[in-house]
Formats: structure tokens, C-alpha cells, sequence
């Protein structure tokens, strides 16, 4: 082989590695469209200014929502977009050991990571991730458990979530609506549908959600599964009125379609774009009605202030506040990197051919 055919070798397997390096599961439109998802990201993350109404959620969703039979098998490897962050000074300084999940509502199943290191079991993550409606647990992609001191999550645009110490399921519902929104590579909360209803507000719900377009649009999740579960009301302490235009646009999702959202498969048709869980189960679990909600307790908003955050936590685990609770800083720090990759990767594709 001489020296010209070598290096072309060499620069076609740089090319073609490039589109199965981990994380480049980028939907095409995202390629595409850049330019403007990157806009649309900056403008999702910028702090907003309306007024919190609470300092955070107090309650947690586990006893409103119903878990989903499932099960577990051990799986024989790591899957790369794990094992990329195991290492000493990785999220996972041990080692991972991944399972595949099948839920009784999807034939898809899930991959779930656990560092040897995560204080989260395997069983409480799978109860946790069962409970998350099925209209919207189809968009979460992997999910890794892992160790630390704080309780916190984070969700990237591959719809993987990260999760640290030991979370409830509102904070799981919480990452799980990140997926959503990033699911078909153009955010929902970068749309000027959605800065436009907030800009027409003067509240959002708690300070968490006030950190950026993006944290409010899932904790507008949070709070419209709450409300689903509880005749559709608020939680105690929060106001429809100051935050009437957020609470109509996710009215108009699709997501919150009663019958799809608690319903009993993952295949569900006309929903936005982007699920990773979307075959339907050989046989479709009977859907159980969800749980009445609990009786309601008189609390004022100033009582509620002083009660401990995650009060419901039946599990014993450290109170996980509002913003130490979810850390989104990596949500979009990989994909960006993927899109400029192709493009070189195409450019020296085209000289190659040229050549
Ligand atoms: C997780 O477990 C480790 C080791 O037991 C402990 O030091 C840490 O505080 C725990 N983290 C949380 C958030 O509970
Ligand atoms: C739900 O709301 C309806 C109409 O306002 C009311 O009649 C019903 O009693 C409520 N149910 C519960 C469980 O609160």
C-alpha cells in the first residue's frame, strides 16, 4: 500500500469512527438545525425574573403515581454512554453494572447503570422509574445511579439521566420531563411559545424553577402530573393565576393527554417526537385507576414554608433541596460537540473524494 492510499485509510477510519463515537446519537434535525437549537438552548438557560411563589416543592409524587411490574436482567456489558464515566475521576471511580429493565407497559427495555458507589438500590431506582407515567417515561433513554454526598440529578440531551444519592420520584418526573423537552433535538422550553407565556407572567413555582426556562418547563412538569393526580389541583401553597399562561401551554401538550399519559403502553400515537421506548408490550397490562389522592392536610403557605423539604420522604434520605437537588450543568456540553464532528468529518470526506 503506498503512502497516499494510507493516509486516505487513515482519514476514512477517523471519518467513520466519528459517527458511532458515544453520544452521537443526535437527532438529524439537531445536526441540522444547530444553529438555531443553540440559540434556542442559550435562551432556555438564562435565569428568569418572575417571582417564586414557593421556596421549593415540598411534596413527592410516589404515592400518587402506581409502580409498574417489571423485569430485571444483569447485562453482560457496560454500554459505552456508562462506561464512558467510570474512571478515578470519573462520576463512577469503581464500577458499573448494568441491567436491562422491561416494564410490564413497554416491550422496549430500559439500561440502568449502577456504580458500585451508588447509594440508590437497583430495586428502589426501578420502583422509582416505574412510577414515572408512561407517556413520559418512554423519553428517557439510560439512566446511571451513582454515589455522593449531595442528592442531585441531571439529564443530557441524549435523554440519559444521571443520578446522585437518592432522589424522590417528583425529582425523577423532573429529569424525565428534561427528556421530553429534549427529545426531538428543538426544545419545547426554547420556543418563543414558551419564553413568550412566562414573559406574560409574574410568577413561576418554586426557585428552582426560576433558575432558567429549561428548569421551569420540568418543574411545570412536575407540578402538571401533580395536578392530574389530584383533580386537578395545585399543591398546597401554589397559585393558578400568576402562572396562568405556563399552566395553559402545557395544557396544550400532547404529553398530558389523561388515557396516554397513565396509560398502558409505550407505543402511543400523534405524541411529540423523539420517545426511546415506543414498542408496545406483547400483552398490555391492565391499567389501574390512579391512587385517590390523599385527604387533603390545612397547611398555609407560611407553615409550609418552615416544613422540611421532601417532608413525605418515607425512605429516611437526606433532605434533598430544590437546587442541590438537580444540576443540569451537563445537559447540553456533549452533543454540541458531535454536530461540529460530522461537519468535519464530512469536509474530509469531500477532499477524500476529490482526491
Ligand atoms: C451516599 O453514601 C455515602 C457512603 O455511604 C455517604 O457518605 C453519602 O452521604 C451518601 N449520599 C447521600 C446523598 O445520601
Ligand atoms: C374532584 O372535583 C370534583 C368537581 O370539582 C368534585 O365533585 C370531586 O368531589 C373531587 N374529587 C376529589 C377526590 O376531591
Amino acid at each position: 500500500m503506498n503512502m497516499a492510499s494510507f493516509t486516505k485509510l487513515v482519514l476514512f477510519s477517523v471519518c467513520l469512527s466519528s459517527f458511532f463515537t458515544p453520544g452521537t446519537a443526535v437527532p438529524l434535525r439537531m445536526r441540522r438545525d444547530a444553529a438555531s437549537v443553540t440559540a434556542a438552548m442559550e435562551a432556555s438557560k438564562a435565569a428568569l425574573t418572575q417571582n417564586a411563589q414557593q421556596d421549593a416543592y415540598i411534596f413527592d409524587l410516589t404515592t400518587s403515581l402506581n409502580p409498574t411490574a417489571s423485569t430485571i436482567t444483569t447485562l453482560p456489558t457496560v454500554p459505552a454512554n456508562c462506561a464512558i464515566y467510570n474512571g478515578p475521576d470519573g462520576e463512577c471511580p469503581t464500577y458499573f453494572v448494568a441491567s436491562s429493565v422491561t416494564y410490564a407497559d413497554c416491550a422496549d427495555a430500559y439500561t440502568i447503570c449502577q456504580c458500585s458507589t451508588a447509594n440508590m438500590s437497583l430495586s428502589t431506582a426501578v420502583d422509582r422509574l416505574g412510577r414515572v407515567p408512561i407517556g413520559l417515561r418512554r423519553y428517557v433513554a439510560t439512566v446511571a445511579l451513582l454515589g455522593g454526598d449531595e442528592t442531585r440529578a441531571y439529564t443530557l440531551t441524549t435523554g440519559d439521566i444521571h443520578i446522585f444519592g437518592d432522589p424522590q420520584v417528583d425529582t425523577w418526573v423532573h429529569e424525565a420531563g428534561h427528556a421530553y423537552d429534549f427529545a426531538s433535538g428543538s426544545p419545547f422550553s426554547g420556543t418563543s411559545e414558551w419564553l413568550g407565556a412566562i414573559k406574560s407572567d409574574t410568577c413561576v413555582p418554586d426557585k428552582y424553577s426560576a433558575t432558567s426556562a429549561g428548569e421551569n418547563f420540568a418543574q411545570q412538569i412536575v407540578m402538571k402530573v401533580y395536578s392530574m393526580t389530584h383533580n386537578n389541583t395545585l399543591p398546597a401553597g401554589f397559585a393558578p393565576d400568576c402562572m396562568s399562561h405556563q399552566l395553559e401551554y402545557m395544557n396544550g401538550l400532547f404529553l398530558f393527554n389523561q388515557n396516554t399519559l397513565f396509560g398502558n403502553t409505550c407505543a402511543i400515537e400523534g405524541s411529540e417526537p423523539g420517545a426511546r421506548h415506543t414498542t408496545a408490550p406483547l400483552v398490555l397490562p391492565n391499567v389501574l385507576p390512579l391512587p385517590p389522592p390523599p385527604a387533603p392536610v390545612p397547611t398555609s403557605i407560611s407553615n409550609q414554608q418552615s416544613t422540611p423539604v421532601n417532608s413525605e420522604s418515607t425512605t429516611g434520605a437526606p433532605a434533598q433541596g430544590p437546587s442541590a437537588a438537580r444540576k443540569d450543568n451537563a445537559a447540553v456540553a456533549l452533543p454540541f460537540r458531535h454536530p461540529r464532528l460530522m461537519g468535519f468529518s464530512t469536509l474530509l470526506l469531500a477532499i477524500w473524494f476529490s482526491w
